[in-house]
């Protein structure tokens, strides 16, 4: 008689990172017997992917886990594990605070969750906060067919850049780059079960320097040319990026290799030398913008992103000026901002805060200004044809929904079948999140 399979539900919080990661753990519980639910309270195991990047999302962690209580004393049979950043960050304290909690896995260690599970059934409380000295992705199972043509692919983990405000050197470790063979065979795969575009991930993609089989380092625009030669593999984006790593050669790629897709998200975090100094960022206001300058050379209709923070703590409202000043220079296509959250162990940390009020208004009139951004990126889209990877249908009958090349969601009434088909679509309505248009 075979075993009911037993059922694991995953929790994602935060980046794009833990979206791929989940993805891995749930590959790796399947030939335990897992198989994924979306309800917490069927589950037998429940993994929380977690991200230490503010407090805030650090906090949800254990609110989310007081939530779990009564399900476990329901059924005490229930795995709860804890996964990701957090994990990493805080290992066995995690089970201090929370002792309905069975096992913390931290982000670099996967390879051995059913080791890690088998052992939480057996009563144990395993914790495994380890860096690992291989390519951790290696140790996992391979991955099966995905439901949607877009995929993540990490080619880069870690950072060794330490802005003052940031947990990631920590959390996810130094800076590693996965072997070029490795991400070719793991891209190729992808595209033979039905992939169209794959987004490299890496928490700073663009410093991607892996070893070839040439006996060369490559870089990532090298990197993304060869992901572009394979055949059914039509669109490429990466994310997350540095200005200080884009090199020459990428900024080429974008203007020679019509797959690379014309999205940038490139973080500035803020538009003042001054607070940039504080933040360690390693570079000027100016010099971003004449970055900028050179990319929207190589590829004028690139559409650009950022992430900011409001209220780094000395920032004068002068410096918030600044900032201000270098968005309306940019003219994002969209953008995120943050307000400013002292995370243990960094730098600013310690330093003297913004008060909680002056920062608030600061990241609201970014936030306002961003937005405008937005409207007026998705209104100029307005009449204009654009290239269209369907996904799913949409909520009406007949309809389809998909990205375009500037990762905007868009809408079309079609009778067939749309998806994984890539389709020019001009585009008629805006909205401020998607957009409409009919198939050209
Ligand atoms: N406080 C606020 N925002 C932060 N970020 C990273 N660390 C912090 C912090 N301590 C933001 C940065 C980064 C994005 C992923 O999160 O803008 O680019
Ligand atoms: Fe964090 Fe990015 Fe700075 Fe690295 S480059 S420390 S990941 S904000």
């Amino acid at each position: 008689m075979t075993q009911a399979p037993k059922k694991l539900h995953i929790k994602t919080y935060g980046c794009q990172m833990n979206v791929y990661d989940s993805e891995r753990m749930a590959e790796a519980m399947a030939p335990e017997g897992y198989v994924l639910t979306e309800d917490p309270a069927e589950a037998d195991l429940v993994l929380l992917n977690t991200c230490h990047i503010r407090e805030k999302a650090a906090e949800k962690v254990y609110s989310d886990l007081g939530r779990l209580r009564p399900l476990k004393e329901a059924k005490p049979d229930l795995k709860i594990g804890v996964a990701g950043c957090v994990a990493q960050a805080e290992g066995e304290e995690i089970m201090r605070r929370m002792p309905l909690v069975d096992l913390v896995v931290g982000s670099q260690s996967y390879h051995h969750l059913p080791g890690m599970v088998r052992a939480a059934d057996r009563g144990e409380h395993p914790v495994e906060t380890e860096f690992p000295v291989e390519d951790r992705f290696t140790l996992l199972p391979e991955r099966p067919a995905p439901s949607r043509p877009t995929a993540f692919l990490t080619v880069q983990e870690g950072c060794d850049k330490f802005c003052a405000f940031c947990v990631v050197p920590y959390t996810r470790g130094a800076e590693m780059s996965r072997p070029v063979d490795r991400i070719l065979a793991e891209a190729r795969k992808l595209v033979s079960k039905g992939v169209r575009e794959i987004t490299l991930l890496g928490q700073n993609v663009n410093g991607y320097h892996g070893q070839a089989q040439d006996g060369e380092t490559w870089g990532l625009g090298r990197l993304s040319r060869a992901l572009a030669e394979i055949d059914g593999l039509d669109r490429i984006r990466y994310t997350t990026s540095h200005p200080n790593d884009m090199s020459d050669d990428l900024i080429a790629a974008h203007a020679e290799e019509p797959k690379l897709m014309p999205y940038l998200h490139l973080p500035v975090q803020s538009g003042s030398d001054r607070i940039l100094k504080l933040m360690n960022r390693h570079h000027t206001a100016e010099f971003y913008l004449r970055l900028i300058e050179r990319i929207r050379a190589a590829r004028p209709d690139i559409m650009l992103s950022s992430d900011f923070i409001a209220g780094f703590p000395g920032e004068t409202e002068q410096d918030h000026r600044d900032t201000l000043a270098l968005i309306g220079a940019v003219g994002y296509g969209m953008a995120y901002s943050f307000k400013y959250s002292p995370r243990p162990g960094t730098p600013a940390a310690g330093r003297d805060q913004v008060d909680a009020e002056t920062a608030d208004r600061r990241l609201h009139e970014i936030q306002d200004l961003i937005t405008r951004q937005q409207r007026a990126a998705q209104e100029s889209m307005v009449g204009r044809e654009v290239g269209v990877l369907f996904e799913k249908p949409g909520r009406l009958p007949g309809q389809w929904v998909g990205k375009s090349d500037y990762l905007q969601a868009v809408h079309v009434e079609a009778p067939e079948d749309m998806r994984g088909r890539i389709a020019r679509v001009r585009i008629a309505a805006s909205a401020p999140n998607s957009l409409a248009g009919a198939l050209v």
